[in-house]
């Protein structure tokens, strides 16, 4: 009896530190890490953390290693603005006693496992329709175009307290995300999440050159910031 309890106990942790072991085992309970996207809104509200299967193909592998060690919030209300919204003295304010701490691992962990991430890259042809053209853009004219013309603002935040709080913040946008996804995402939300609340604004490829080299040089100015 006892001894089939040990190898049992082995057994767990053998699997809980074999390569993959963390994503399959504590990540995989809040994200996705096998795809495909929610296809339905009953699924896509049931989601715990955002999809990960497609990580290889989002994020930028030196900011997955670091954030891993120190998760700051990147969704000012949680996944779901709706769930951590209360009435304040100014209308709706963010609840933050509802929101928890994003899980830490060690350095050792952080790297093993974003180096796992960066394999998974079932959108690589999404990735490869996108060319970024070199260039730059003056803030103000970036800042007019992402508030006024095409009506982001209202999602995501620009700096730490002046935007939308329903997206996540995108003054580290691209500090966090690979040029290319972020024009496709913006291109098409919802061929990367069939059920994302961002709309398709259908803007021109010059627009979504725009956006991602305004994103680019805010995130340089965050940065600076610091
Ligand atoms: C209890 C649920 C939970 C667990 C467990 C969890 N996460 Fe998360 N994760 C979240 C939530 C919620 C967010 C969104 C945080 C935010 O935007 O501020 C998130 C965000 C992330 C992000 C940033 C995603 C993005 O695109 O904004 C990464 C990367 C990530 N998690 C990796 C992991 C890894 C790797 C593990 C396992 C070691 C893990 N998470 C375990 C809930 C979880
Ligand atoms: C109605 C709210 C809304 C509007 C308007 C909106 N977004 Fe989003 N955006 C989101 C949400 C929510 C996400 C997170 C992805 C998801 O849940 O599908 C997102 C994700 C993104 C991402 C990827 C960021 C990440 O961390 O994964 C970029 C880049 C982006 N939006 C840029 C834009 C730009 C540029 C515009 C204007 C053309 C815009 N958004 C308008 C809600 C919005």
């Amino acid at each position: 009896m006892k001894r089939v309890l040990i190898v049992v106990l082995l057994g767990l942790s053998a699997a809980t530190f074999a390569e993959g072991g963390v994503l399959q085992g504590s990540c995989s309970s809040c994200h996705n890490i096998k795809g495909p996207a929610a296809q339905t809104l009953k699924i896509a509200f049931e989601k715990k953390g955002p999809d990960l299967f497609y990580a290889g193909n989002k994020y930028r592998q030196e900011w997955l290693v670091s954030w891993l060690q120190k998760p700051d919030r990147i969704r000012p209300a949680g996944m779901y603005y709706g769930g951590h919204i209360k009435v304040g003295a100014k209308g709706d304010e963010i609840d933050t006693s509802t929101l928890m701490n994003h899980i830490a691992l060690s350095k050792a962990d952080a790297t093993s496992v974003a180096a796992e991430l960066m394999k998974m890259k079932p959108h690589d042809d999404l990735i490869a329709k996108e060319k970024i053209e070199p260039g730059t853009i003056s803030m103000q004219m970036g800042e007019m175009a992402f508030n006024k013309f095409l009506g982001c603002m209202a999602c995501h935040l620009i700096e730490p307290e002046y935007g939308g709080l329903s997206g996540p913040e995108l003054y580290t946008a691209a500090k966090r995300l690979q040029p290319q996804y972020m024009a496709s995402f913006i291109r098409a939300p919802q061929v990367w999440e069939p059920k994302s609340m961002m709309p398709n604004k259908n803007l021109s490829d010059a627009n979504i050159q725009k956006m991602v080299r305004y994103l680019e040089s805010l995130s340089k100015e965050a940065a600076n910031a610091n």
